[in-house]
């Protein structure tokens, strides 16, 4: 092989399979061609409040319905004791006085002495996760004629042991309602324990936003997000975090959509809505599924800020969602949805002296959250989409010309649907379209040249929700299994070929609790107390981790890699590190050996890195198992300009070597 020949300039990998080394054609790398830059924003995360992502999961609040807002206003309560008589524990309503929190409990005590007496349990999500040695802040608001209650606040397992407790005594006394808190420590780890308060003495008290957070929250907030699930995202450093989803932007009806002006302020304050994916599907009915909002716009873009990642808003254009009633607003109504969009973007950006940006800095952050893009709508469809989009780009982009607007292209990747919307936004000359796919790995492994045939100086490319189904759609026994990984990772060197058209990617949907998920596939699983990353997950994260700056030249003679010999790669240079990274997926089931021959205006190292993930197509990540499928790194040697790499059978391999 006259390597001269074939590639005179640059640093020129040449990969031959040696088990086959006569029928093979060299793979090359001119690591000094490049041929796309790759956005700080190319690898991101899609959250939704799905599967219970938020209420039940990355929102750390441990007491299920503690406004008593829930359809039925005492769910996941339970109202016990040999002193409560007919009457004694009421559910009051003050909607003339506060319609966004309107429910109330009031307890009469009519001299209680013992535990038995009077009791209210609160089962938790799916149970309370219970940590032994860790502080459990507990708070409620209250009002109370006068004093004479004292309340014994209990974790308790599952027989109704008790695992932390302390007593808390309202002081206060009048018509005003009061916030009182007191922290305990538990004295042991319980998977699935409960809460609940016994009263002692007599009196009338009412009580709303019953509340206890573990003390471990990220970054140590008072009721705040889950420590290790923001971990999971941050150990990815995501270029951008895109919320509210998803789905639950467009509601099921209108009066159900994501609005982002009922989830900031004061938490009391926020109005409960049902989770559309309560009712969604038939097998997985989740009747006790709401949106508290106490993870509401504010705090997405704290977490966004938190983890280095870009926010990435998702507004309702006026749209309800299109599978189920497909309500519109009628256009000439269209101007409050406009509105809030505008507003957003002065509650990100705006100076503390202007209306929304003044909200931001009572909340805590007066510094702007630098919003640099907004998605409007979220898989809406067909024209009825097209003329609302019209309506708020015109809006949005008079006011806010930097602003990037992300457009839908529907629900699916090909089709009358998608056409209709690509070629619409093309025409007008869109900054940005949502691409989605849920397919079978074998779509993705044969996708993966999609992109190299999209106009390079057209709209740019969000991947905004993909994942490789092992069933079906949304299918209940879809499995996070390496097949489906892989698949990915091999469809991910086509994404990252093509960074000057895709800027963005994000898998979807994020998380899943293993006892209150509605949809699967799903990226990272979590439990009351553990969370665990799927293959998908890895896969996702290496992307991320080695990213790059620079997309250069690779090839399988002078052909891009895409399933030739089943390999399919992609490169990129980190200007920053100055590393050449290499990706390559070797989706066949026999090894491949490759001799890696190097040239470089730049000087080469000794040794390289090689981080790969490799299994059989069926293995899966378990809260048993959570290590089963993970990446490893081995190093690899480079003689002179030799790098001999043997990637294993269905192997995900990412080289990585210094470039000075
Ligand atoms: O990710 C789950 C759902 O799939 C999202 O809510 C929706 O946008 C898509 O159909």
């Amino acid at each position: 092989m006259n390597i001269k020949k074939l590639v005179p300039l640059g640093l020129i990998v040449v990969l031959t399979l040696n088990a086959n080394a006569q029928k093979s054609l060299p793979i090359t790398i001119n690591a000094d061609k490049v041929t796309a830059q790759v956005k700080p924003t190319m690898w991101g995360v899609f959250f939704e409040d799905i599967n219970l992502g938020a209420d039940g999961g990355l929102y750390a609040e441990l007491i299920k319905n503690r406004s008593f807002e829930f359809t039925a206003p005492l769910m996941g309560w339970t109202v016990k004791g040999k002193k409560v008589t007919e009457g004694d524990v009421l559910v009051l309503n003050r909607q003339q006085m506060q319609a966004t929190n309107p429910r109330y409990l009031r307890v009469n005590v009519k001299s209680a002495t013992d535990k038995a007496d009077v009791t209210l349990t609160n089962e938790g999500f799916r149970g309370i996760g219970i940590k032994k040695g860790l502080r459990y802040d507990f708070s409620m608001m209250y009002r109370q004629p006068e004093t004479g209650i004292k309340m014994h606040v209990v974790l308790q397992d599952d027989k109704g042991s008790t695992v932390g407790e302390t007593v808390l005594v309202p002081t206060q006394t009048g018509a005003e309602w009061q916030k009182q808190s007191v922290s305990f420590t538990a004295n042991r780890t319980i998977q699935k324990g409960k809460f609940q308060i016994w009263f002692e003495g007599k009196g009338v008290i009412d009580l709303d936003m019953i509340s206890l957070f573990p003390g471990d929250t990220w970054k140590k907030r008072p009721a705040g997000l889950r420590a290790d699930m923001v971990q999971m995202l941050a150990d990815m450093k995501p270029g951008f975090v895109r919320f509210p989803g998803g789905c639950i932007v467009e509601g099921r009806d209108l009066a159900t959509r994501y609005q982002w002006k009922k989830t900031i302020g004061p938490i009391e304050d926020r109005e409960l809505t049902i989770n559309r994916w309560n009712t969604e599907f038939k097998h997985r009915q989740t009747s006790d599924y709401f949106q508290t909002f106490g993870l509401g716009f504010f705090e997405y873009f704290q977490m966004a800020e938190d983890i280095g990642a870009e926010a990435l808003p998702i507004l309702n254009c006026g749209m309800a969602c299109q599978f189920n009633t497909a309500e519109v607003v009628p256009l000439e109504e269209l101007g409050p949805y406009v509105q809030d969009a505008l507003d957003l973007v002065e509650f990100a950006n705006g100076d503390v002296t202007t209306t929304w940006g003044k909200k931001r800095a009572e909340m805590g952050h007066p510094a702007p959250f630098n919003l640099k893009m907004m998605g409007v709508g979220n898989e809406n469809w067909g024209p009825q989409y097209l003329e609302r989009l019209a309506i708020f780009t015109k809006a949005l982009k008079d006011k806010y010309p930097q602003i990037k607007l992300i457009n839908s292209s529907g629900t699916d990747p090909n089709g009358a649907r998608f056409d209709l919307l690509n070629s619409a936004h093309r025409k007008a000359n869109a900054d940005l379209i949502d691409e989605h796919y849920y397919r079978a790995p074998e779509w993705f492994f044969n996708n993966a040249t999609r992109y190299d045939s999209y106009d390079k100086n057209g709209p740019k490319i969000f991947a905004g929700e993909y994942a490789a189904q092992s069933k079906e759609i949304a299918s209940p026994i879809n499995q996070n299994n390496w097949k489906t990984a892989i698949a990915e990772a091999a469809f991910m060197t086509g994404l990252e070929r093509n960074a000057d058209v895709v800027n963005m990617a994000s898998y979807a949907p994020l998380f899943a609790h293993t006892d209150g998920w509605q949809w699967t596939p799903d990226m990272i699983w979590v439990d009351n107390q553990q969370v665990y990353g799927t293959p998908n997950y890895y896969v996702q994260k290496m992307y991320s981790l080695y990213k790059g700056t620079n997309v250069v030249d690779i090839k399988l003679g002078n052909k891009i890699i895409a399933g030739q010999d089943s390999l399919y790669a992609s490169a990129v240079v980190d200007h920053k590190t100055n590393e050449l990274i290499i990706k390559i997926v070797n989706a066949s089931n026999k090894p491949q050996m490759h001799d890696v021959q190097v040239r470089s205006s730049k000087k080469l190292p000794v040794t390289g890195i090689m981080t790969s993930i490799s299994s059989d197509l069926a293995a899966v990540n378990s809260f048993e198992k959570s290590t089963n499928v993970i990446p490893k790194d081995e190093r690899v040697s480079i003689k002179g300009k030799s790098i001999p790499l043997t990637l294993k059978p269905y192997s995900f391999n990412i080289v990585r070597l210094s470039l000075r």
